[in-house]
C-alpha cells in the first residue's frame, strides 16, 4: 500500500542561487519545491545597497522557469560602511527580510565582510528598531581558533556581546553545527532563531576525511563529530519553533570544488526533501517535518505560512548525480544512504 503525506509547502530560509548561467541551471531546482526561499547576498561583488538587491531580484525573477510559485526573499550583505537609512527604506518597501553578516574572510565571498564588529553598531541598533533580522555566518576567523571550534568561540567573543549590546535585535544563526549553538539558541529570549541544513543533519566529519578526502561534503562551517549531528537532529526534530530549515543548497562546479583549494559548500536542492522525509522518518519524528520545514521559519520572519500543499509518497525517488550547467557540472549531495520518499 502506498504511504503519503501532505504538508504545507516548505520554505527555505538559506539559499545560495548565485547568477548568471548557475542561476539559471540552479534556480528550477528550488522554485519546484519550495515557495519562498531567503537569498544569500555573497555575490561577486556582494548585494550591498537597496539598489544591487533590486536588481538582483529582477535577475531571478527573469530567471524563474515558466509556471513557478517561488518568491525570492532579498537580503543585503551587511559592510562596515553599510548606510542604516539604505536598510530601512529597503525594509520598509517590502524588498528585504534580513541582512546577513559574514565575519571577514569567514567563507565565500565574503572578503567585504565585517572586520569590527563596533562599526556596524548603527544598523544593527536601526534594525532592532525595525524588527529586520540580522543572520550570522557565525564563525570566528582567528587563525589562531581551530577550524571546529570556531562556531562555539564565535558566541562567545561575537554574537553574546551584539545581543547584549542590542537586546531587541532579531538574530537567525545560520546553518548551526554544534550542540553549543543549539543550546544557546535553546537558553535565549525567542528573538533568537536558528536554521539548520540538510546536510549537517546526515553528514559528520569522518564523511569528509575519513578513508580519503571527499571535496563534495566540504562546506563552511564544517562538519563536526557525531555527537554534534545527532544535538542537531534533536533540535531540528524537537518541533520547538526556534529552529528550521535553512538549506545553503551552495552550488560550486565540480572543476572549483575539486581543487587544491577548492570551495566550500554542498548542493542540496534538488534532493532535500527526500532527505529530509528519511531523516525524519528515522527518527520517529515525520509529523515535525511540516514544523521545521513549513512553519517556523514564517512564524519567525512574521510571515503567513504558504497556503499550497506539498505531498510526498513512499516510493524511492532517483535523482541525477550531477546537474549540467554552462560553467560544467554541479555534483547534487549525496546523502550515502537509500532514500524512499518522493515529493509528488
Ligand atoms: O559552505 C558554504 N558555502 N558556506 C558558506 O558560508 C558559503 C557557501 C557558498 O557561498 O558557497
Ligand atoms: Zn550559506
Amino acid at each position: 500500500m502506498t504511504k503519503t503525506f501532505t504538508i504545507r509547502r516548505p520554505d527555505d530560509w538559506h539559499l545560495h542561487l548565485r547568477d548568471g548561467d548557475m542561476l539559471c541551471a540552479v534556480l528550477p531546482h528550488s522554485a519546484s519545491h519550495f515557495g519562498r526561499a531567503i537569498i544569500m547576498p555573497n555575490l561577486v561583488p556582494p548585494v550591498v545597497t537597496a539598489k544591487d538587491a533590486a536588481a538582483y531580484r529582477d535577475r531571478i525573477l527573469a530567471a524563474m522557469p515558466e509556471g513557478a510559485d517561488f518568491n525570492p526573499l532579498m537580503t543585503l550583505y551587511l559592510t562596515e560602511n553599510t548606510d542604516p537609512a539604505d536598510v530601512a527604506a529597503a525594509h520598509a518597501d517590502g524588498l528585504i527580510h534580513a541582512v546577513k553578516l559574514y565575519p571577514a574572510g569567514a567563507t565565500t565571498n565574503s572578503a567585504s565582510g565585517v572586520a569590527n564588529f563596533d562599526r556596524v553598531g548603527a544598523v544593527l541598533e536601526k534594525m532592532a528598531e525595525i524588527g529586520l533580522p540580522l543572520c550570522t555566518h557565525g564563525e570566528v576567523t582567528d587563525p589562531e581558533i581551530d577550524i571546529f571550534d570556531r562556531e562555539a568561540v564565535f558566541i562567545d567573543r561575537v554574537l553574546d556581546p551584539i545581543r547584549r549590546s542590542h537586546p531587541a535585535l532579531r538574530v537567525v544563526m545560520e546553518h548551526i553545527t554544534t550542540q553549543q549553538a543549539a543550546d544557546y539558541v535553546r537558553a535565549a529570549p525567542e528573538n533568537l532563531a536558528a536554521t539548520i541544513t540538510t546536510h549537517h543533519l546526515v553528514i559528520n566529519r569522518n564523511h569528509i576525511l575519513a578513508g580519503g578526502i571527499k571535496p563534495h561534503y566540504y562546506c563552511l562551517p564544517v562538519a563536526k563529530r557525531e555527537n554534534h549531528r545527532l544535538a542537531l537532529r534533536a533540535a531540528a526534530t524537537s518541533g520547538d519553533p526556534r529552529f528550521f530549515l535553512g538549506t545553503d543548497s551552495a552550488p560550486h562546479t565540480d572543476a572549483n570544488k575539486l581543487l587544491p583549494c577548492g570551495c566550500a559548500g554542498c548542493f542540496t536542492a534538488p534532493n532535500t526533501l527526500s532527505i529530509l522525509a528519511e531523516v525524519f522518518e528515522q527518527d520517529g519524528a515525520l509529523d515535525q517535518l511540516e514544523a521545521f520545514t513549513s512553519l517556523n521559519g514564517p512564524a519567525f520572519y512574521g510571515l503567513p505560512a504558504n497556503e499550497a500543499k506539498m505531498t510526498l509518497t513512499r516510493s524511492p525517488p532517483s535523482f541525477p548525480s550531477h546537474v549540467d550547467t554552462p560553467e560544467g557540472p554541479v555534483t547534487v549531495f549525496d546523502p550515502a544512504m537509500p532514500l524512499h520518499w518522493t515529493v509528488t
